[in-house]
């Protein structure tokens, strides 16, 4: 019998994704460039379901039905590209390919536009989950046009994870909209991962508490509003003990952190599009100043601390503080995100619907998480909400710990404490929130040095002052 998606591209993720078809009772080509991924492939997992294996590309597309699905899980770039190349000739108009990998934005408009052109569908689509979510049940942010999705959707559908008995998986806009999505969860897959880390370091600090002991309060606020992929696997990973050393795992790894890509692209997008992802950024060049060796080692011994010796006095109530200002902050970067998804959708005619990402976003992907939940809500009370943090949910459940976040970020201040996310995502709070900033004076500056004019708050039209001749303002 032909098969009903192909998947080309067999490393683990490809695999895992063919597996997860085949086990949902598809019929499944698989191609691999190297044969013996393939052959490997249907000898140890023929027991899934039925694969189709083929050596040559056209052979492949050949155990494919009308219209064709094709699957594309290789690495971003070139390789894709050359995929692509390889497929065209072999395709009938109608098809479908799909290109599940971590594809830059910009590269899947401009292959969605090509294929178009010659009567192909083009789908960039986020996967999310890494291997086991693959395997299990990804979340899954398709683009490409929306006919695509009539045929292709019931698939994806069908293999991502469940919440509550709803896919984590929807249709999310035209060419690149899926794989702009995956690009801002992974920023913010970034920014909770550095959020985290600062909580982490703020209980070591301030507690003087080991990696196991940190654990189990992480475990603890797993079962709260924090409960989330990464808290779990968080409190799991500060109890693991190294078997060599019998350290604990995380005092025995290199403090360097480092990246693949995605997050840097988010950064880059909310420079290009002028959306203020504070916290996401602050996430990336985190990483960024860990890696920064020569400077590290310039500076240790030398810089100046005048920095108090932490002695938390109330321990209970500092965990409850670090919690809190957690929390806060994470509502900032995702509040954040949404803005930025908010600001592409406009930009490129995407029609993105923001609670219907967050509510794909609740299972199987890596910031799956409880309170993904209230913002679905936050977005179906209002889907043209400008701000998810202004959501009557989030003002009250992010108002009740805003003291807590002051008194966290001022005494990781006052002791010598980086903690880049926190304290930006507090400052964007208190920024975005503020009656009237110093931006005004910054407008008289520009004036003053550039004639780059200004606006008045007491009547319209834009002005000038003559800062070097008298100082006559006119009206531009
Ligand atoms: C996912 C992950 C996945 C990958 C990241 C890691 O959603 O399943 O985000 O895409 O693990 O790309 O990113 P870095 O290597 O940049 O940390």
């Amino acid at each position: 019998a032909p098969a009903q998606i192909g998947v080309t591209g067999l490393a683990v993720m490809g695999r895992n994704l063919a597996r997860n078809f085949a086990r949902h009772g598809y019929t499944v080509a698989v191609h691999n460039r190297s044969f013996a991924k393939t052959e490997s492939l249907v000898a140890d997992h023929g027991d899934d379901g039925t694969f189709v294996a083929s050596e040559s590309m056209a052979d492949f597309v050949a155990s494919i039905e009308q219209p064709r699905k094709v699957v594309i899980m290789v690495k971003a770039g070139g390789p894709t590209d050359a995929v692509i190349d390889e497929l065209i000739p072999l395709l009938d108009e109608g098809d479908i390919i799909i290109d599940a990998g971590n594809a830059h934005f910009p590269d899947t408009r401009r292959r969605e536009e090509r294929l178009r052109g010659l009567g192909l569908h083009f789908v960039g689509t986020g996967v999310s989950g890494g291997e086991e979510g693959a395997l299990n049940g990804p979340s899954i942010m398709p683009g490409g046009s929306e006919e695509s999705y009539v045929t292709l959707g019931p698939i994806l559908e069908d293999i991502s994870a469940k919440v509550d008995g709803v896919p984590c998986c929807t249709y999310v806009g035209p060419d690149g909209a899926g794989h702009f999505v995956k690009m801002v969860h992974n920023g913010i897959e970034y920014a909770d991962m550095q959020l985290i880390a600062e909580a982490y370091d703020l209980l070591k600090q301030g507690l003087g508490a080991t990696a196991a002991e940190i654990g189990q309060i992480f475990a603890e606020w797993n079962t709260g509003d924090l409960e989330s992929f990464l808290i779990e696997i968080t409190a799991d990973l500060l109890q693991h003990v190294d078997a060599e050393t019998g350290s604990a795992f995380v005092d025995i790894i290199l403090d360097q952190a480092e990246q693949k890509g995605t997050g840097r692209w988010t950064v880059q997008n909310g420079l290009d599009l002028g959306v203020p992802i504070t916290g996401i950024a602050e996430a990336t060049f985190a990483r960024a100043l860990s890696g920064s060796t020569p400077q590290r080692t310039a500076a240790r011994g030398v810089l100046r601390a005048e920095a108090g010796t932490w002695a938390v006095e109330d321990r209970d109530a500092f965990i409850e503080d670090v919690r809190l200002a957690l929390y806060s902050s994470k509502v900032v970067a995702y509040s954040q995100g949404f803005d930025q998804i908010a600001a592409a959708s406009e930009e490129f005619g995407w029609n993105i619907d923001r609670g219907a990402m967050a509510r794909i976003w609740r299972g199987g992907c890596i910031i799956r998480a409880r309170f993904l939940n209230r913002i679905t809500e936050a977005y179906e009370r209002d889907e043209n909400l400008s701000l998810l943090l202004a959501d009557p949910h989030f003002t009250e459940s992010v108002g009740n710990g805003v003291s807590a976040w002051r008194r966290v970020v001022s005494s990781a201040a006052l002791n010598g404490v980086p903690t880049p996310a926190f304290s930006s995502s507090l400052a964007y709070y208190d920024g975005v929130r503020a009656e009237r900033l110093p931006a005004a004076l910054i407008q008289a500056q520009r004036d003053f040095f550039g004639a780059h004019t200004y606006q008045r708050v007491d009547k319209p039209g834009v002005f000038h002052t003559e800062w070097s001749l008298d100082r006559t303002e006119t009206a531009q």
